[in-house]
């Protein structure tokens, strides 16, 4: 997920008072500065790349009794045109943590692959449409709405595999593919997993063009969340102003506070620094708590427009507690082994009363020696790294003290592409609301 330079400080929503802190904390991070997807600039029409590709594609043509596609808003269109920018792409490329395990993915499944027909969701430069062509796949529909197409094109045409690989340069709620496909693969996930809200448009092409007992990469994703401390970031923005250059600079703590922590803050966080490796004993770990479990095959679009959960940690050591991380993981799993799980719905809460701990964890990630691509902080880092809510003030916890709340994970009524977080937490008798949007 990206996010434009310089947009706003504020989230919008509450503005609390860092000193007041008590009840309804406030907060966030800084804006982030990594931009994966921002919103720059727009496209008037969509159309297509190669016109190869025309005896398999068409655009509709209104005879569809199908609801229409949702309308491509301006937001859309400046989404779409942070994509033809070179650099991001060259970032999640150069991601190798990512993309070799996409790439290890598509091997591990090649035998559902080879000679079969396959639809990449946003193909970007092609890469995920090239490897599975390298893999022997019949067909490869590489539908993305950037113009960054024409590029995806042009690497296709170079690498000779025109005949195999067709880039469709448009929306994948507005293409025509006249077949069914037997694999949808796409890399849609953004930072905290669902911001950048991609997913819906997954959920579109499965819809439409999945066979049955298809198979979906990445096949089902997990969302984290964990309280944290991190007393060098909360020094570094905050305790600095109380000494500049010996002078005594503590007015500027509650701007200082409001600053870095109003909004979500994408950072990278390791075991030393954070927590929830019970092995790491040099810092404050805590057991933390699984938010959302989503299942690719079963998934619906309003199930993406709000996610809640309630959680309950017990802190494992005495520690300032400065807010929640949030990180993710996917998993390519084919939907036979889906079915073996008996997981009856397709969104599964974590069981709050019984809060799990890394080793837990990682056994549910990898039930079925699935491939698994992990933002985790303990894992080699990615450029997702992890999503940080601060709170103005920390809170000191005693060990075994109990951290309990809830979340919310919402689209934004202003930008569908825009995430509200809403955080309800209690500690030591005193509980906070927190909102954040993340933009
Ligand atoms: C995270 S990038 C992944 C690019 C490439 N698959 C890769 O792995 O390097 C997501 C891409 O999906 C495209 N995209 C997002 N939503 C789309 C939609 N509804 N229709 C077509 N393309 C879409 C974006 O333009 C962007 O290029």
């Amino acid at each position: 997920m990206l996010r434009p330079p310089g947009q706003g400080h504020g989230n919008g929503y509450h503005h609390h008072q860092p000193q007041q802190h008590q009840q309804n904390g406030g907060g966030g991070g800084p804006l982030i500065h990594k931009h994966r997807r921002g919103n720059r600039g727009r496209r008037s029409r969509f159309d297509y790349g190669d016109g190869s590709s025309s005896t398999r594609v068409s655009v509709s043509d209104g005879e569809d009794t199908r609801p229409p596609p949702p309308p491509c808003t301006d937001f859309d269109m400046a989404y779409f045109h942070s994509y033809a920018h070179l650099g991001i792409h060259e970032e999640m490329i150069k991601d190798r943590v990512r993309t070799e395990t996409y790439r290890a993915a598509i091997m591990h499944h090649q035998q559902s692959i080879a000679g079969k027909v396959v639809l990449d969701v946003g193909c970007g430069t092609g890469i995920l449409s090239i490897f599975c062509a390298q893999a022997g796949a019949k067909r490869v529909y590489a539908v993305d709405a950037s113009d960054i197409a024409v590029q995806a094109n042009e690497v296709v045409r170079a690498n000779k595999l025109s005949e195999t690989v067709i880039v469709l340069h448009g929306r994948i709620e507005d293409v025509e593919i006249d077949e069914e496909v037997d694999v949808i693969i796409s890399e849609w996930m953004g930072y905290m997993l669902l911001y950048e809200s991609m997913l819906g448009s997954i959920i579109t092409a499965r819809d439409r063009w999945l066979k049955p007992g298809g198979l979906i990469l990445p096949s089902d994703a997990t969302l984290y969340i964990a309280p944290i401390t991190q007393p060098d970031r909360y020094s570094e923005s905050i305790e600095f102003w109380r000494n500049v250059y010996g002078i005594d600079m503590s007015a500027m703590l509650p701007l200082a506070k409001q600053c870095a922590f109003e909004e979500p803050s994408v950072e990278t966080i390791s075991g030393e620094n954070v927590l929830t490796w019970p092995h790491v004993v040099s810092s404050l770990v805590f057991s933390f708590s699984q938010v959302k479990h989503v299942d690719c095959y079963t998934i619906t679009r309003e199930e993406l427009e709000s996610v809640t959960t309630r959680f309950k940690f017990k802190s494992m050591m005495r520690a300032p507690f400065h807010g929640f991380a949030f990180w993710f993981d996917v998993e390519f799993t084919s939907p036979e082994i889906f079915s073996n799980n008996n997981q009856p719905s397709s969104v599964i809460e974590s069981p709050n009363e019984h809060p799990t701990n890394g080793s837990q964890r990682k056994k549910r990630a990898n039930p079925n020696e699935a491939l698994v691509l992990s933002t985790a902080p303990e894992d080699p880092p990615t450029h997702w790294q992890q999503t940080l809510i601060y709170f103005y003030d920390p809170i000191e916890v005693e060990q075994d003290q109990q951290i309990e709340g809830a979340v919310t994970l919402s689209q934004s009524k202003e930008n569908p592409r825009f995430m509200n977080i809403h955080l309800e937490y209690a500690s030591g008798g005193r509980s906070f609301v927190k909102e954040s949007v993340m933009r």
